[in-house]
């Protein structure tokens, strides 16, 4: 993981080469209907306050339990003890991104989406109110983790949800297995290159030319960003979107020469 400095420099590198969005004709017409309807929506609806409550509650909660911690590589410590309250704070995505997947979700409505790594629920509860009609699948390894999401489902009263828990290894092909288009997946676990191009590379053969795969934390190691540009030179991937804290991949087929953007959010 880089330092702090280091990933506040990347950022202003960042924000220098970002695009504001702004100015119809410089971007092709599918980037503007993103930039319009998911980066610049104003929707606000009270289930955001609800989750946001949830997060709350969990970031107070002080129980320790017990996790298989995965790590940001591939090897796993078991019997780790940890606080709900620890977890709350430094695992989940804020708010902003959270609802930015929530924008994604709503506009595009993917049939069958999933989650790598659902840690306490939150950003999967986005998910689930977004698209009520979807299927969705998040993914957990840590058995005490998943049943804290379940809580967190159940408080929200979430039931378009299947929470699949083991290690994402077995899981994922078990998963594609019985899913085999998947329409939108959030890839938010194992922050380490050769897992990130691993699960990209078994997701490749289940996704269509509206499929959208967005990356976590894209600039946070010199390993996730050598995955992001492994990603993006993947000749199935057609447009992709750098917000920093995310990386958002497009395989849109009609669109005929392979674009990079990054953009200001
Ligand atoms: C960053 S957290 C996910 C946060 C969540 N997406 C959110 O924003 O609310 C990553 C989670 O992935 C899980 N994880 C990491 N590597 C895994 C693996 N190889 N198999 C299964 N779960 C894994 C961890 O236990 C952790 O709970």
């Amino acid at each position: 993981m880089y330092t702090k400095k280091k990933i506040a420099l990347k950022y202003i590198q960042y924000l220098l080469r970002a695009s504001n969005g702004k100015g119809h004709g410089v971007h092709p017409p599918f980037l503007y209907d993103f930039i319009r309807h998911v980066l610049n929506s104003k929707e606000n609806p009270v289930c955001f306050k609800e989750i946001e409550n949830e997060r709350k509650s969990l970031m107070a909660n002080d129980q320790v339990i017990t996790i298989e911690d995965f790590g940001a590589g591939s090897r796993i410590f078991t019997g780790l003890e940890r606080k709900i309250s620890g977890i709350a704070r430094t695992s989940l995505k804020p708010a902003k991104y959270s609802r930015l997947l929530y924008h994604i979700l709503a506009y595009y409505k993917p049939r069958t989406s999933i989650e790598l790594g659902t840690s306490l629920g939150i950003t999967a509860s986005y998910l689930a109110k977004a698209n009520p009609n979807g299927k969705l699948i998040t993914m957990e390894g840590s058995a005490a983790i998943a049943s804290i999401a379940k809580n967190t489902f159940s408080k929200l009263s979430i039931e378009n949800i299947e929470v699949a828990e083991g290690n994402f290894d077995q899981e994922l092909p078990r998963v594609l297995k019985k899913n085999p288009v998947i329409d939108f997946a959030f890839i938010d676990g194992n922050h380490s290159k050769e897992p990130t191009i691993r699960y990209f590379n078994m997701l490749l053969p289940h996704l269509s030319s509206d499929s959208i795969l967005v990356f976590d934390d894209i600039h946070w190691s010199e390993e996730m960003e050598a995955a992001w540009e492994a990603i993006r030179a993947s000749k199935e991937v057609r447009l992709t979107i750098d917000l920093f804290f995310v990386g958002i991949a497009f395989f849109k087929k009609e669109l005929i020469s392979k674009a990079d953007y990054s953009v200001r959010y």
